[in-house]
């Protein structure tokens, strides 16, 4: 007979199957994957029950994204997060992480206003994202952030970069709509791309850029593991929002997600089923998923 936890008013349950030790992801770590191809697993998580299943199911990296500003308050972009309420999500991302496993590698994103205003700013910000528990921050576009990438990377502080549609300039880029289509577009991506790898960035989430250009920045980037989100199967890693793996939406679903709670028994066995499509290759399916 398996044995049963306590009963709970919501009837018993067979006890867990004890988790396979892991090592925790860190930066060497997440180089050996890069070096032995294999695919870095991201999912954003902007809570601690959430962050403890992901934990549990095996993803590598959680990203507590400035979506929550979309997910979690109902904005309509990503532009009214406050850096307050993304160290208080980080926080909470922590604290689940460290009942499970504690072996995930967590991204606090710097919202915006948060890093534009001087590179002093962005450390005052991004330290305050490392006190909450986060191992690195993520900050969006390469121009002028360059600079900045290179003064918290010399200061201690691990940067994932993002290129490509970035969310918190959605109102100059004219919308959510694909980048690099065109050769000036794809050029200039091409060189942030490396600049941001020369500045010390260790990771670069390159979100709705086409495939192709995806996968050559790739190439291009030995020390900088890129991570797609609608940006084909050729990065080194993947991410997507969490209510859009689990098939949860206010709005329109966008094309590159994929609902895993198809055949899934629940969220654990659907973020399990994203953890495998990704490391064995089998999402994002470019025929269906990217441009
Ligand atoms: O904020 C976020 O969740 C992100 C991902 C979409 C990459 O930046």
């Amino acid at each position: 007979m398996s044995e049963t936890t306590p009963g709970t008013p919501y009837g018993t349950l067979p006890a867990a199957a004890p988790l396979p030790p892991r090592k925790p992801v860190s930066l060497p770590r997440l180089q050996e994957m890069r070096e032995r191809g294999e695919k870095i697993v991201m999912l954003t998580a902007y809570d601690a029950t959430f962050a403890a299943v992901a934990d549990q199911a095996g993803v590598d990296c959680l990203l507590v994204g400035d979506s929550l500003g979309m997910v979690c308050q109902g904005r309509p972009s990503t532009v009214g997060v406050t850096l307050q309420e993304m160290c208080y999500h980080t926080e909470c991302v922590v604290r689940g992480v460290r009942r499970v496993q504690g072996t995930v590698w967590v991204i606090g994103d710097l919202p915006f206003g948060s890093y534009q205003e001087s590179r002093e700013q962005a450390v005052r910000s991004a330290a305050a994202l490392l006190q909450a528990g986060a191992h690195m921050v993520k900050l969006e576009g390469g121009g002028w952030t360059i600079e900045t990438v290179r003064f918290l990377v010399e200061r201690g502080i691990p940067v994932c970069a993002h290129l490509g549609l970035t969310p918190q300039t959605v109102h100059a880029l004219g919308g959510y709509r694909v980048q690099g289509r065109s050769d000036a577009q794809a050029q200039q991506l091409r060189r942030d791309a490396l600049a941001l790898q020369d500045a010390g960035a260790t990771m670069l989430v390159l979100e709705m850029v086409p495939a192709a250009l995806a996968a050559e920045i790739t190439q291009q980037l030995p020390r900088c593991h890129t991570i797609g989100i609608g940006s084909g199967n050729g990065t080194a890693g993947q991410v997507l929002v969490m209510h859009d793996m689990l098939g949860i939406h206010l709005g329109r679903t966008p094309r590159f997600a994929h609902n895993f709670m198809h055949g899934a028994s629940g969220v654990l066995d659907a973020m399990s089923a994203y953890v495998r499509a990704v490391k064995e290759g089998r999402f994002p399916d470019n025929a269906v998923h990217a441009w």
